[in-house]
């Protein structure tokens, strides 16, 4: 039987199917991170995944790394994501919120008075970053202080509590892509000699600070995380990740979290193997899938759900779609980031129906 049409259980979420749509940012917000009136029209349209993550969006203005992205942090932030998640749950959908701090992936002309970014170590990270006034080279980052540590943490905790205000049904934390929560745990970016440096259990601590204060607020059952082991994007490597990853998931279990989600690129390291039986929530897997590989790794038994990117952004009915086994539209890559409705909501649904 086909398993990506069966109900599955995600923390306190029973999901009508196992197709998860990922986070994915679309700057479509406006300078205030205040998403604009197409982003609500944007995730209505996409409402009948099992589930679906929100862009990355910044717990504080500190942790804006892209051009028109979204927060929770203001008021007007969170008004305008309520308008979000009504327009979701009218339409019978689910919505998660992804809270993306992008540590030192960022640039002072992004940041509240001219700022230098956050991140655990003085470390710059190689390369070019999209400013307002275009690609300006990274800058090196500030190195957070024990008592700015525990502030960030607070800043996740509240935008938690501002997201579940909002309407989400939960929260994710973005692990992944070398933003702030990869940057701690890694080894290429955290040099810190005191107890959120060095040996694993220290790098790992200042994930596990974060996700405790959003379980506080949500309930572990409405948390998620996300990782991607070895993706070394954003100058992110680390020397033992194998040995990172199994410390870290291993850590997870008293939390009660919803999901982990993990999205492979670029390894030949079978982490599913050796990171599902660490962890007891639902195990979602992301990465490069089509309707076949998502369909062989359910009925593997490898994965509670699947995940599904550049398909959903290009599909508003993506499920309806795999059912019939009709065409999938292609993803535009240059409207991905772009102000307006081009590439964003004008993608057609197989009937009007899908369309709002
Ligand atoms: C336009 C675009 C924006 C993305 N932004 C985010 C993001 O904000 N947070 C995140 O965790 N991943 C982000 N990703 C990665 C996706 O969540 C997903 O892991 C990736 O697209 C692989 O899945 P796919 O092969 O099905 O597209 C983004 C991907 C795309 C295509």
């Amino acid at each position: 039987m086909n398993q990506l049409f069966t109900s599955v259980r995600v923390g306190r979420l029973t999901l009508p199917n196992r197709l998860i749509m990922a986070p994915m940012t679309r700057s479509r917000a406006d300078d205030a991170g205040v998403p604009t009136d197409l982003v609500a029209t944007y995730y209505a349209q996409r409402a009948s995944a099992g589930l679906i993550i929100t862009e990355g969006v910044f717990p504080s203005a500190m942790g804006k790394g892209y051009v028109r992205t979204p927060g929770i942090e203001t008021g007007a932030q969170a008004a305008a994501w309520k308008q979000v998640t009504e327009a979701v749950h009218l339409r019978g959908g689910r919505l998660f919120m992804q809270l993306m701090h992008c540590g030192r992936v960022s640039h002072p002309s992004l940041l509240p008075d001219g700022a230098l970014p956050v991140a655990p170590s003085a470390i710059k990270p190689d390369g070019q970053i999209w400013t307002n006034s275009g690609q300006q080279d990274f800058v090196t980052p500030h190195p957070l202080s024990v008592a700015e540590i525990a502030g960030v943490v607070e800043d996740y905790r509240l935008a938690t509590r501002r997201a579940l205000e909002a309407g989400f049904d939960g929260v994710e934390l973005h692990a992944a892509s070398g933003y702030l929560p990869e940057q701690f745990l890694s080894t290429s970016s955290n040099q810190r000699k005191d107890e959120y440096g060095g040996p694993v259990e220290g790098r790992a601590r200042f994930i596990l600070e974060v996700l405790s204060a959003m379980a506080a607020e949500a309930g572990g059952d409405r948390v998620g995380i996300k990782i991607s082991p070895e993706m070394n994007f954003n100058s992110i490597v680390d020397a033992a990740p194998q040995e990172t990853y199994t410390y870290l998931v291993k850590q997870l279990g008293g939390l009660g979290l919803a999901y982990l989600h993990v999205a492979l690129f670029g390894t030949n390291v079978d982490y599913h193997s050796l990171l599902r039986p660490l962890f007891d929530g639902a195990y979602l897997i992301g990465g490069g899938l089509d309707q076949s590989s998502a369909e062989a790794l359910l009925a593997d038994g490898r994965a509670d759900a699947t995940v599904f990117g550049s398909a959903f952004l290009a599909n508003p009915d993506l499920p309806e779609r795999f059912h019939q086994g009709a065409p999938l539209n292609v993803p535009d890559r240059a409207t991905f980031y772009t102000p307006g409705t081009q590439g964003y909501t004008d993608y057609p649904a197989l009937s009007n129906t899908a369309n709002v």
